[in-house]
């Protein structure tokens, strides 16, 4: 069924394109300067978004622009690709000076996830999005639209430059390695085991693996750790690097991706082990601090263990130097179901309470989450 849903009089809308990448960056620079956003990405970074293997950028991506041809808002909507979609990630913004357009890119979005998720079962089809903490009118706004706050993640950072953890001890018979080609395959079984309970995870096919870890221009293999037990991947602990925002903000930061350790293995320090190996490895490139996401709701407690390892969630604590607004609020995640809709909304009290589903993700921002989840 094609999408017709029409834009506001004085706008039109088209699919986004690569050469866009420089006008969204603009974009998401004027929604940072009045509301504050966690992740303000580069043209780089949002060509990284437009490319990610998989996503079809006529289909799923959305801007709208002014008679003039200028872009004052944009949608970019992540379903999963291989046939088993059961919920979609929504990464919008509007121009503050064109705010009267959020309404409109959610409404494309719930019409485009309709048809995506159309082979789902009904109770499990979501619309999610997130939304940093700190932009009060803007969760207003999504709550408004039918959405609901299942879940609340916060960004942590540490230093690299001092009290880094020591020398990683594995126990007995694991060897903690560098990320290597013949392993690939061993730490996709281990990300996708060790994150099955975790909520709205969704595991990884091999080609999906290949695109979005491997072949992702961010990751680091070099700083990537893996920990192998009887020539088994049985823990990791993933990078990246987003050079372009890093000199936007002058700081030498690396992104913890994924933490993961399969369940057998878990509680043996491992993932003590991963993550402090990562942050010896980036310490020793020349980055200076580290940060990631974590749910604060997490099952396994991650939030405890990333602050045995010296990360902070809190700015003023961690004593590192932030750039004002720039990832130092927690960040909430938003779900609507698409049971919202309007001819389904008579089933919206059927839902469950609370979270929906068991997060495949370390990583916050909508970007970011789209990418990793
Ligand atoms: C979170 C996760 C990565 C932790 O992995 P792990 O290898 O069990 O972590 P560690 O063993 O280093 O530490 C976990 C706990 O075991 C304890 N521990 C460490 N070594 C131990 C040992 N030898 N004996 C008993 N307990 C030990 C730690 O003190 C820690 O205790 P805590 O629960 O009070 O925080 C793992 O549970 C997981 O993969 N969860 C699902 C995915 C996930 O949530 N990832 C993080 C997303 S942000």
């Amino acid at each position: 069924m094609p999408d017709t849903h029409p834009p506001p009089p004085g706008y039109r809308r088209r699919p986004a394109r690569l050469d866009d990448a420089a006008a969204i960056a603009a974009l998401l620079t004027a929604v940072d300067a009045t509301e504050g956003l966690d992740e303000v990405l580069g043209p780089e970074g949002v060509r990284r978004e437009l490319s990610s293997p998989g996503f079809d950028l006529e289909r799923d991506t959305l801007v709208a622009l002014t008679p003039d041809e200028a872009i004052r808002a944009f949608g970019i909507l992540w379903l999963h690709p291989t046939g088993r979609p059961t919920r979609a990630i929504l990464w919008m913004e509007a121009h503050p000076s064109h705010l009267q357009l959020e309404p409109f890119l959610m409404g494309w979005a719930e019409a485009r996830a309709g048809q995506g998720l159309e082979q789902a079962p009904p109770g499990s089809r979501r619309l999610r999005q997130h939304i940093e903490e700190n932009r009060a009118r803007r969760c207003r706004a999504v709550e408004e639209a039918g959405y609901r706050h299942v879940r609340t993640s916060v960004e942590m950072w540490r230093s690299l430059a001092e009290d880094l953890p020591a020398e990683p001890s594995p126990p007995p018979g694991i060897e903690i390695v560098p990320w290597d080609t013949p392993l690939v395959e061993g730490a996709r079984l281990a990300a996708n085991e060790s994150f099955a309970l975790h909520w709205d995870s969704v595991p990884l096919t091999p080609e999906e693996w290949q695109q979005r870890v491997c072949a992702d221009p961010f990751f680091r293999p070099d700083l990537s750790r893996l920990a192998v037990g009887g020539g088994k991947v049985v823990a990791l602990c993933l990078a990246s690097v987003d050079a372009e925002q890093n000199a936007s903000r002058g700081v030498a930061e690396i992104w913890v991706e994924r933490v993961g350790t399969i369940p057998s293995h878990q509680r043996r320090g491992l993932a003590t082990a991963v993550v402090a190996a990562v942050l010896r490895a980036a310490a020793g490139a020349g980055f200076t601090r580290a940060g990631l996401g974590v749910d604060q709701e997490s099952t396994s407690n991650a939030t405890a263990l990333y602050e045995r390892l010296g990360f902070r969630g809190h700015p003023s604590r961690s004593g590192l130097r932030q750039a004002p607004r720039v990832r130092a609020l927690p960040s909430m995640v938003l779900v609507a179901t698409l049971t919202t809709l309007p001819h389904l909304r008579s089933r919206r009290q059927q839902l469950p309470p609370g979270p929906l589903l068991p997060t495949s993700t370390c990583s916050q921002g909508p970007a970011k989450s789209a990418r990793s989840g």
